[in-house]
Parts: structure tokens; sequence; C-alpha cells
């Protein structure tokens, strides 16, 4: 079988992805991970070991990245690894711009001298997030040709690497593919995150924290539904083209700390009172932007993806993931996050 390279594959929906390629059996997945604060050796654990080769590392490491190529030489790249959360990336956006920015640029230029040397078949897929469009207004969509208007240091880090990788597509020929996706959530989601937060504030019986006035909009898609469009994209994709992915599923983020309560009411209940007691209102998100829609047209039209999971049958295997995991969440809230409010100050 051939190699591939998942870069970020420790992570939340890198593992996944790192899963369903041992699941397809169709190219051997190499991860790269620097193991940060959300990179989580355990997140493979539910995986034959047999089944995927790990190595530790940044993907600022030319010479790792190089040594790596050599050795396994991959026939593509599936490019996940990022600092991925807005709120930090307002505390302290350095990271961002390191392993956002010059880590793409690492990662093209080593896949650019490669498929230069070694003449076969190569893909770099680059996996971005529909946050580099910027705030949305009501009744709009994201297209493709959406133009970029970033609003956070996270999504703006995000678009630069997708301008470094449409860069060397159009400059250098290489054979590159971009994805630009809605929030997901499922199995394996960083607790920072408003869906895993709330859950396990829920279960921890503490204040469930909403910005602002609540009402951002955002569009949500189950993490597996994601890993397969990616997938579908490295298959048959066009080469230098990109693709929007998204659930259509617009909810206000109180209706989502809603759902999550009134799902824990049933399947976790209080003594006389429900979860929703927990709610508190908190200070806004600096730069928050108001609304995310996809427009997912072209990958259902071009390469026939549509979400096998539905908003209600995905947040209740979700919930009942973090319910029947708590060894997993336990571990990180002791180690390394305890769910404190990140990015409130500027
Ligand atoms: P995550 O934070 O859970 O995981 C990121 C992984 O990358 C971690 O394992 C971390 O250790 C690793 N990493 C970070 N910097 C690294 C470096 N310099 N070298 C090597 N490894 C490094 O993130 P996620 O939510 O799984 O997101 C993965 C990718 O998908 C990101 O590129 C993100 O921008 C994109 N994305 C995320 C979402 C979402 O809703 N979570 C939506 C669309 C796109
Ligand atoms: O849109 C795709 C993006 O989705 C990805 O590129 C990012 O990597 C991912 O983190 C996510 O970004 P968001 O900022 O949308 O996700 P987050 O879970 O941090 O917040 C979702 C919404 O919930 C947002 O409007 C802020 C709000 N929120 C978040 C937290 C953590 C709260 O109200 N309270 C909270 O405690």
């Amino acid at each position: 079988m051939k190699n591939v390279l998942v870069t970020g594959g420790c992570g939340f929906i890198g593992s996944n992805f790192v899963k369903l390629l041992v699941n397809n059996n169709e190219v051997f997945p190499v991860v790269l991970d620097k193991l940060t604060y959300a990179g989580n050796l355990n997140n493979l654990d539910h995986i034959d070991k047999n089944e995927y080769i790990f190595s530790e590392g940044d993907i600022c490491d030319k010479a790792l990245i190089d040594s790596l190529f050599k050795k396994y030489k991959f026939i593509a790249v599936f490019h996940f690894a990022a600092e991925s959360h807005v709120d930090r990336s307002i505390d302290g956006p350095e990271e961002f711009i390191t392993s956002n920015i010059v880590g793409t640029y690492n990662l093209l230029e080593v896949s650019r001298r490669y498929i230069r040397e070694i003449k076969q078949d190569f893909k770099f897929v680059h996996v971005s997030t529909d946050e580099v469009y910027g705030d949305l207004e009501d009744g709009a969509f994201f297209k493709e040709t959406t133009p970029y208007n970033p609003s956070s240091p996270y999504s703006a880090s995000k678009a630069s690497s997708d301008h470094l990788v449409r860069a060397w597509g159009k400059t250098f020929g290489l054979p590159i593919l971009i994805t630009n996706c809605s929030n997901n959530y499922g199995p394996f989601q960083f607790p920072e995150k408003l869906i895993p937060l709330m859950i396990i504030n829920c279960l921890n019986n503490k204040p469930l924290p909403v910005y602002g006035d609540g009402k951002n909009v955002r569009d949500w898609l189950y993490v597996m539904d994601h890993c397969i469009a990616i997938y579908k994209v490295y298959k048959n994709g066009k080469i230098q083209d990109t693709y929007n992915i998204g659930g259509n599923n617009e909810i206000k983020n109180i209706d989502i700390v809603n759902i999550i309560c009134e799902t824990l009411d049933e399947l976790k209940p209080l003594k006389n009172k429900t979860y929703k007691n927990l709610i508190t209102y908190v200070k806004d998100r600096p730069g928050h932007d108001l609304r995310y829609a996809i427009d997912s047209t072209k990958i259902k039209e071009k390469l026939g993806w549509t979400p096998l999971e539905s908003f209600e049958s995905g947040i209740r295997k979700t919930i009942n993931w973090y319910i029947d995991n708590e060894t997993w969440w336990r571990e990180i809230q002791e180690k390394k996050y305890a769910q404190n409010r990140l990015g409130e100050s500027v």
C-alpha cells in the first residue's frame, strides 16, 4: 500500500480522518504531529497500531519533513496540522503565524522539490476553514468564489495558508486541492470548543458561558462527514480546485446550548431541575463573526458528496460519546485545560 502523510493526525479531525483511511484500506497513513496541547496520542488508541505510523514532530522542521518524504515516498499530503482555536489566537497569535503559515510553507516547499525529483502521482490536500470568508449577512452563503475577509488572527493565518497553497499550485504546478469547511463536532473534539465545552460543563455542573447574546450562527457538520468529503476531494477532486463543505445546519449558539441541555435532561437527569439553569451570558468574543453558512452545491454536484448524519443524530451520538469517554476528557482537564475562559481581552 502507498503511504500518505497526515499532518495533525492526533488532533480532532485528523484522528477521525486516520480512522477513515484505515477503514478504507487504500493508502497507509503516516501521522506527523507536534503533540501541542490539542494533540493527543489517545485519540488514535482505538486504531490498531499496525495500521498507521506515528512520527512526533513539527511541520516547521523542514529537515524532518524532508526525511519523512524520502523514507515513505508519499503519494499525498493531507494537511490538518494547525493551531485551531479562535479564542487562543486572540490571547497569543504568534503560534498561529508560525504553525499555520510558516508550517504550511515548509510542507509546500518540501512537496514541490520532492515531486520535481521523484516523478510520481502526488496530491497536496489542504484542509481549511469557512472562517477565511469572514462575517456573513443574512440570506447569503459562502461560495468558493466569495472574497476572503478574515476577522481573527486564526482565520487570517488560515487565509494566508490558503493563499500560499494556491500560489504553489499556480506558480510551481504543485497538484493542490483546498477544502473550506464549516464548524465540525463529534468524538475527540478538544473541550475548548463550544459543543464539548458545554457538554462537559453540564456533566461537571458548571456554568455554561454563552458569548454575547448567543445569537451568533454557525453551520454544523459531523466530523466523519467532513472526513468523507476530504477523501472524496482527494480521490476525484479537480486539481487546483477548491471545495466548500458544510452541513446546511445553521444554528444559533444559544439554540445549540439548549439542545445539549435538553438532551442531557433526558440522558442524565438532575433532580427537579434542568441543565438550562447553568446558562450564563458572558462578555462577547472580540471580533466575533455573527454568521457563517456554507453553500456546498459544488462538492455535492461534482463529487456526489452528501452528509450522512443529521444534526439531531450527530449531536446525540456526540453527547453519548462524551458521557462514555469521561476518562479521555478528565485527563485533559487535569493536565492541559481546566475549561477556563479564553480570548476575552484585547
Ligand atoms: P485540533 O486543534 O484539534 O488539532 C490540531 C492538531 O495539529 C493537533 O494534533 C496538534 O498537535 C497539531 N499541530 C499543531 N501545530 C502543529 C505543528 N506545528 N506541527 C505538527 N503538528 C501540529 O484541530 P482540528 O479541529 O482537528 O482542525 C484540524 C484542521 O482542520 C485545522 O487546519 C483547522 O483549521 C481545520 N478546520 C477545523 C474545523 C473545526 O470545526 N474544528 C473546521 C474547518 C477546518
Ligand atoms: O467555522 C469553522 C471553524 O469553527 C474552525 O475553523 C475552527 O477551527 C473551529 O474552532 C470553529 O471556530 P468557532 O470560533 O466557530 O468555534 P468555537 O467552538 O470556538 O465557537 C463556536 C461559537 O460558540 C462561536 O460563535 C463562539 C461561541 N462560544 C464558544 C465558546 C468556546 C460561546 O458562546 N461560548 C464558549 O464558551
